[in-house]
Parts: structure tokens; sequence; C-alpha cells
């Protein structure tokens, strides 16, 4: 059987270092080791929550030239928009057939949001946001993908998948593989520049798709002690330093451990880690710049990948059809 991972990159916000750490290298990575993988753009995910047109569609562009920057390769992998796929909306009102109301109901995601409302539990609750995990299964199964990359709080909605795919089975023919979760664990939350987790909602994000003067601002901007140059600091609970691990080298690491024991001051230390963080994402710049300059190259990737992936999910509904009895009536 070929292994086939799967994941789908929800377009909300602007990619930031945090996702491009935490979540885009490690799921292009992974992608090495695999027959095949498939990477989409969540785009029907992304109006559960926004309602704002002008955000979303701009978080898709955003969104795919930053994966694309980053090195996903639409010639090795399948790159797409989920709303160009519409077998997948097909399947997953008919998955919603199939799936328990009790089951929806347990979803953390839907039970943190009725825990936030005290009256009414299902205050502000839409539909979209109940079903989800239920789209979420028809992205993956369309495709019988065999490993999942998600984050840990995607958990419960692989193990909804398998149940749903179970019950589909169970019911008419065996259709789909039930998919693994591989959990891409964030060992470490990578730090924001006020030292928190770095996250769009916090607001101390450093910009992925940035030019060279903004990257130099925003690590300006790390917030640090006050201690003066001269003096020794501890390296253990700094955010400069927490960031320069993840681009670092072993040796280039236990250098600056001893720098900070040296007492370089932090102006030195911030110059040190953009350096290093430039280099690194200096050729995903130049990439974002390059899908920039042409509009239409991406649109252009989009329907390619569209045109690559449609055959496949429409083969898998036509044959779903007429295990449902949706048929040629004969
Ligand atoms: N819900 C996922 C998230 O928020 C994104 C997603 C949508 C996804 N469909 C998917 C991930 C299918 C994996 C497979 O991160």
């Amino acid at each position: 059987m070929k292994k086939r991972i799967l994941t789908g990159i929800t377009t909300t916000g602007t990619p930031h270092i945090g996702n491009y750490l935490g979540a885009i290298k490690p799921a292009l990575e992974l992608a090495k080791n695999y027959d095949e993988s498939f990477y989409f753009l969540a785009d029907y995910h992304a109006i559960i929550k926004n309602s704002k047109n002008i955000e979303v569609s701009e978080s898709v562009k955003n969104v795919a030239l930053a994966w694309l920057a980053s090195g996903l390769n639409p010639n090795k992998s399948f790159f797409y928009r989920q709303s160009d796929i519409p077998e997948i909306l097909e399947l997953s009102w008919i998955l919603n057939c199939v799936t328990a109301k009790g089951l929806m109901n347990r979803s953390h995601a839907y039970k943190s949001a009725t825990s936030l409302n005290t009256d009414d539990e299902d205050k502000g609750i839409t539909m979209g946001l109940f079903s989800y995990p239920v789209l979420m299964a028809a992205d993956i199964l369309m495709f019988n993908a065999t490993h999942v990359p998600v984050g840990a709080d995607q958990i419960q909605h692989i193990e909804m998948t398998r149940d749903i795919a179970g019950r589909f089975n169970h019911l008419y023919k065996k259709t789909f593989i039930l998919p693994e979760a591989i959990i891409q664990s964030s060992k470490e939350t990578v730090p924001g520049i006020d030292g928190q987790k770095m996250s769009k909602s916090y607001g101390n994000i450093i910009p992925l798709l940035s030019s060279e003067k903004q990257l130099k601002t925003s690590i300006a901007k790390i917030i640090t002690n006050s201690l003066e140059p001269g003096d020794p600091k501890d390296h253990s609970n700094c955010t400069v330093f927490a960031l320069y691990k993840y681009f670092a080298s072993k040796q280039m690491i236990e250098e600056l451990k001893d720098d900070y024991i040296n007492g370089i001051g932090w102006g030195d230390a911030k110059n040190k880690l953009f350096e290093i963080v430039n280099k690194d994402i200096e050729p995903v710049r130049k990439r974002y710049e390059e899908l920039l300059n042409d509009k239409d190259l991406i649109n252009d990737l989009l329907s390619d990948g569209a045109k690559k992936v449609r055959p496949i999910a429409k083969e898998m509904i036509d044959s779903i059809r007429s295990s449902i009895g949706i048929n040629k009536i004969s």
C-alpha cells in the first residue's frame, strides 16, 4: 500500500516565524519519507470563523505564498485549494449522513465554544463550527491518506475521521483507509518578541515574509532584561537565545552561551540572531518576491494542482455514489 501523507492548512492570517519553524518546515520535511504528499489550502475551513471576505482572500494568498516560498515543490507534492475540488464538499455531506451527532457533541472545538456561553449554550455557534470535523474527515478520506501530520490540538479530529470512516465502511462497502495522525510536537513552543508563544493573537510575531529591514526591526523589539554590556547574562531564560537555537548549529549555540557568560550586549546578541535568521530565510524571501512579481504564477500553480488532484477525487466520489445508491437508474 502506498504511504500517502495529507495535511490541510487553514488559511487564516499571514504565516510567521513560529508557523515556519513549528509547522511548515517539519511538514515539508516529512514528505521525503512518503510515496505521495498532499498539501492543501483549507479555505472552506477559513470561513467558519471569519466572514470578512477580504481577510479570507488575502490570507489564502499569503499562506499559499508562504508554503511555496518555504520550499513546497508542486512538482513533487500535490498542492491545491480545497475550494477547487467540489467533490470534497459532496463527500462532506455524505459523511454527515453517517456521522453520529453525539460524536460531534464531544468535539473539543465545539465544547470549548459552548463553555463560554451562559444562558444559551449554542449562542453564536454555527453548523459550520459544529460539523467542522466532518469536513476535515472529507478532506482526508477523499484521497485515502494513510498519514496525517497535525498539531496536538487536532488529534481528536483524526480519531473522529477514523470513526466516520469505519462507520461508512460498515454501512456500505469497505472504501476508506483509517488514517493515522502524525503528531507534530512543537517540543518547545517558538516564543514571540515578548517571550510568550508566538501568535498573531498576542501581537508578538516576527513575520516570515518580510524585508530584511522589517526583520531587523522585529528582532530589535525582542524584550530582554536591562543588563548592560559586560554583565554576565543567563541564556536559559532568554527569548533571543531561544530563537537562536532553532537556526544555529550545536557549535554556534555553545559559542553564544559563552558570549552570554562573557557579557555580550543585547544589541550584539540580537545582531547575531538577525544574521542567522536572515541567512535561513533569505531563499524564502527571494522565492516569495519572485512569486509576488508574477501574479499569474500562483494561480497557474493552483489550477495545475487542482487538475492533477480532481480526477482522483472524481473517481472516488463516483465509486462512493454508486455504493450509496446514487447512481444511474437501471
Ligand atoms: N483543522 C486543521 C487545523 O486547524 C486544518 C485542516 C483542515 C486539516 N483539514 C485538514 C489538517 C485535513 C489535516 C487534514 O490545523
